[in-house]
């Protein structure tokens, strides 16, 4: 199966359980699932690698405690992906760029790899969801800052 909801049921339930915006439509795994499908299409036009793109969806809001700015959640959705290690089939440079691409991912800017970059675009891609407006600055894959400058998402809609 394609999507990591569907091949980890173990972390899936996990999540349920520990993350306290799971149900939220913002934050929560509806926005999750999103990511995932926007990041793994990014990383079909680059080197992003879709292991970790899809944990990225998982984990980067997964520890946040409201739905405004929460100072610090990328940073705590990190450390909790490494602390639950064990139920991810990744190898340790994957885990490295898995914490990374969480800590950096509010506001973060220069990613330092493909797949960073892909995680990045791809959450913010979701912006839409509530309605913001996509600011170019803000992209650094050629296929989402494309998609910005056309103001066209029809590769990403369901
Ligand atoms: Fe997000």
């Amino acid at each position: 199966m394609k999507y990591l909801w569907e091949n980890n049921k173990e972390l899936v339930n996990q999540l349920q359980r520990e993350s306290k915006l799971f149900h939220s439509s913002i934050h929560g795994f509806k926005h999750w699932r999103t990511v995932e499908k926007n990041g793994l299409y990014l990383s079909q036009f680059n080197g992003g690698d879709p292991l970790v793109i899809s944990h990225f969806a998982y984990f980067h809001d997964c520890m946040r405690v409201n739905e405004h700015r929460d100072d610090g959640h990328g940073l705590r959705g990190g450390k909790y992906a490494l602390k639950n290690k064990d139920i991810l089939e990744l190898n340790e440079h994957q885990l490295d760029l898995l914490y990374k691409a969480c800590t950096g991912h509010t506001g973060g800017r220069n990613p330092s790899c493909d797949t960073i970059a892909c995680c990045w675009d791809a959450d913010r891609l979701d912006i839409i969801r509530v309605d913001a407006k996509p600011d170019l600055q803000w992209y650094n894959t050629d296929v989402a800052r494309d998609m910005v400058i056309k103001n066209d998402f029809t590769p990403i809609d369901n």
